[in-house]
């Protein structure tokens, strides 16, 4: 599978897009703004009285997330700025993304996003905003020229998997058989060290990299929602609407490192030092109550909005794969799948945030 020419989240901004369906990682944004301010304060401390700061945000979608991340670290610049007493500088934004990014949506959103900074106290013409598209696991941007790198959510999906590894299952999970989490962690280290070797050439000394994403933090829990996802297509196997040989040669590119392994690449690859790698979990039900401010009535509701948040992520690449006329029935049979792992307790994302300078 090209997964640069397949991947991308659900377009547009109708009820099955990402832009409709993409609360719960706003959710996982903010809740690690405060180490952001953090890694922006340190950020400050080497480049003070900078005229023009480069910032990006890799993988940055389409909707109202591909600009939360801006909001934030403009916001914190600012701040920090204020608080040693220096005027703030003028702000590059490098949005990125795939090619096959909704880019045309996020343009769409650029006068609000810039009105929503001046109401926010920056001055108009401070703020210059520009799409980059490509891959993260090459080049991106001039040598030494960014100073600030956020990616959210994007970091687990990987540049390939081998066809036919996994059968039956459609990613790493606790019931793959032997040797799959190697495959799969053996990419994943392909790829991040890939990822950390074209940035810190692009990076200036001491600049600062901060990535929010799926990671693992319990071996018998974690990847349930992908558990779910891999037992309603092989249940579709069983009643023969979908072919064996079909789902044996799928895998989805994601991949959720442990926070040892991650320490573990960034160590090996040697160019940032680690200020600070947390893990935290959010439920699914506090994705829910984020957008509805109350909780989900009945397990079946809880499921059917678990399966519309991962249909907006997932719909291009299955459909690539299997077509698109057994789309309706395959997210109706997940949300009903996902529907019973909640009401036994699970549901929970584990989640990774790192902070890393340039050395
Ligand atoms: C789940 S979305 C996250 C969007 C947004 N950052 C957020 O937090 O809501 C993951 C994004 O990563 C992008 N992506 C995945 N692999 C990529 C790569 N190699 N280079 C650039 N973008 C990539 C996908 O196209 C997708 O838009």
């Amino acid at each position: 599978m090209e997964v640069q020419r397949v991947l991308h989240m659900n377009k547009g901004d109708d009820d099955g897009s990402y832009a409709k369906n993409s609360s719960g990682q706003k959710l996982g944004i903010m809740k690690v703004k405060h180490f952001l301010v953090q890694s922006i304060e340190k950020l400050f401390h080497s480049y003070p009285s900078a005229k023009c700061i480069r910032i990006a945000d890799l993988g940055c979608s389409s909707g109202p997330n591909a600009f939360v991340p801006a909001e934030n670290m403009i916001e914190c610049i600012h701040k920090v700025y204020h608080k040693l007493g220096h005027k703030p500088p003028s702000i590059e934004v490098f949005l990125n993304d795939l090619e096959g990014n909704d880019f045309n949506n996020v343009f769409r959103s650029l006068s609000k996003f810039y009105d929503k900074l001046e109401k926010n106290g920056s001055k108009r013409g401070s703020c210059f905003v520009a799409a980059t598209p490509g891959s993260f696991y090459g080049r991106l941007f001039p040598d030494h020229s960014t100073h600030f790198i956020h990616s959210s959510y994007s970091i687990h999906w990987l540049s390939q998997v081998r066809r036919g590894l996994n059968k039956r299952n459609i990613c790493y999970t606790v019931t793959s058989p032997p040797g799959v989490h190697e495959a799969f962690l053996d990419q994943f280290r392909k790829d991040f060290t890939l990822f950390l070797r074209m940035r810190s050439m692009e990076m200036v000394p001491q600049g600062h990299l901060f990535l929010t994403f799926q990671g693992k933090m319990d071996e018998n829990d974690s990847f349930d929602h992908w558990v779910s996802v891999g037992m309603t297509l092989n249940d579709m196997v069983m009643q023969g609407m979908l072919e064996e040989a079909n789902l044996d040669a799928f895998n989805i590119p994601l991949y959720g490192p442990s926070m040892e392994e991650l320490r573990s690449i960034i160590e090996n690859e040697n160019s940032f030092n680690i200020f600070s790698l947390e893990t935290f979990k959010l439920h699914w039900d506090d994705f829910y109550m984020e957008v509805f401010k109350k909780k989900p009535e009945d397990n079946y509701i809880r499921g059917e909005y678990v399966a519309a948040s991962l249909r907006a992520i997932l719909e291009p690449i299955l459909t690539s794969h299997f077509g698109d006329a057994i789309m309706d029935e395959f997210f109706r049979r997940l949300a009903k799948k996902i529907s019973e792992h909640l009401e036994v307790g699970k549901g929970y994302v584990d989640n990774l945030v790192v902070s890393l300078g340039k050395k």
